[in-house]
């Protein structure tokens, strides 16, 4: 092959693997044990000659990577995950590479598990897991890991976006939830979806479903029975969860985050949680991952998992797939502003492109 490309992890599916092998490239994929690469790792990896990189979110991809990409020739840089706050798009810009990201493919797969955060905690399923498996259940009692219905209640989602949308429609038709989103943009899809569904159950003789687009983040807060996270992680929204927020949701409210970590301060959460015990979370990230803030690990109203949210089968061959063609267009003169992945600049759809 006449262009190095370096995969700093191995990735699901072979798709991946002959897409860039089948045209012209030479694919070193990262052998290393260890989880998470540190930057000398990804420098050694880089060497003196690459062409491209696929990355990770566990990544710093700042200036100290992208200059050594350029110094070795490089011009193309794709996490493999639709989120980039790991990188630097500022450096990566002035050193000339390129970004890409895997939108589109994650959107089912990360809004299901946000789904399925959302029902364990309302049904405490970790907890009655648990008790089940220590030998502990005795006997059917009426009092048993009572939890909350969902059915008529409210799903409030900060951040309606392709992630944010698929849950609400997920938590609405699955479970007949009333909305209330809080967003920048109007979303005038969900909205109809929410006015049609409405119409369709009221027709068949049930109650239907509303929908509120918030004034203000608080207004979720403050009415939604389950509140699901979905905002991109920028100065904005670090510690968008503060105790002041915390203080103003239901007591017995359900929280959830498939965004990252740091949109919520954890150790706040935590404090939350001791001194509510109704108040129930399902978390996919932490803030300062792979650690849990002290004292998460034994809260029984928290149920948690290792940020897999986009971890089905197909999610992650399509990211892997949809990263190898982020960093061969690019190395082959595809044109970036083709590149449906592009990150910033090239990403915002409504632009125009240069002339
Ligand atoms: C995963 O967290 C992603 O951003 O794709
Ligand atoms: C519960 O198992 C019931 O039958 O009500």
């Amino acid at each position: 092959g006449k262009y190095r490309v370096v995969s700093t992890k191995s990735m699901p599916g072979t798709r991946w693997i002959r897409l860039l092998t089948d045209n012209d490239c030479r694919l070193e994929i990262c052998t290393e044990k260890k989880t998470i690469l540190s930057v000398d790792d990804i420098l050694a990896l880089i060497g003196d000659h690459c062409h491209g990189v696929i990355g990770q979110l566990t990544e710093d991809w700042g200036e100290v990577l992208f200059s050594a990409l350029k110094r070795a020739g490089g011009t193309a840089f794709s996490n493999m995950a639709v989120g980039y706050n790991n990188v630097d798009v500022d450096a990566a810009n002035r050193n000339g590479i390129a970004i890409g990201n895997t939108p589109g493919v994650l959107t089912e797969t990360t809004a299901e598990l946000a789904a399925s955060l959302s029902v364990a905690a309302a049904r405490r399923i970790v907890e009655a897991d648990q008790f089940m498996r220590a030998g502990l259940y005795d006997g059917w009692l009426p009092h048993l890991f009572v939890g909350n219905l969902l059915k008529g209640q409210t799903v409030g989602v900060i951040g309606a976006g392709r992630i944010g949308s698929a849950y609400a429609r997920m938590m609405i038709e699955g479970f007949k939830m009333n909305l209330i989103y809080y967003d920048l943009y109007q979303s005038t899809r969900l909205e109809k979806f929410v006015t049609a569904y409405g119409q369709f159950l009221k027709a068949n003789g049930e109650q239907g479903v509303t929908w509120k687009r918030a004034g203000s983040m608080e207004e979720v807060l403050r009415e939604a029975d389950v509140i699901s996270l979905h905002p991109v992680l920028d100065k904005t929204t670090y510690h968008l969860i503060n105790p002041e927020r915390l203080a103003m949701m239901k007591k017995e409210a359900v929280l959830v985050n498939a965004s990252r970590g740091p949109v919520i301060d954890e150790a706040a959460l935590v404090e939350h949680l001791k001194a509510n015990p109704m108040f129930r979370v399902g978390l996919d990230v932490f803030e300062d991952e792979p650690y849990m803030k002290p004292g998460l690990a034994e809260m029984k109203n928290a149920v948690v998992v290792p940020h897999i949210a986009s971890a089905s089968k197909w999610t992650r061959e399509g990211m892997a797939t949809l990263a190898a063609l982020n960093v061969l267009g690019k190395i082959k003169g595809y044109p970036v502003w083709g590149n449906p992945n592009a990150v910033e600049p090239f990403l915002d759809e409504n632009a125009t492109p240069p002339p």
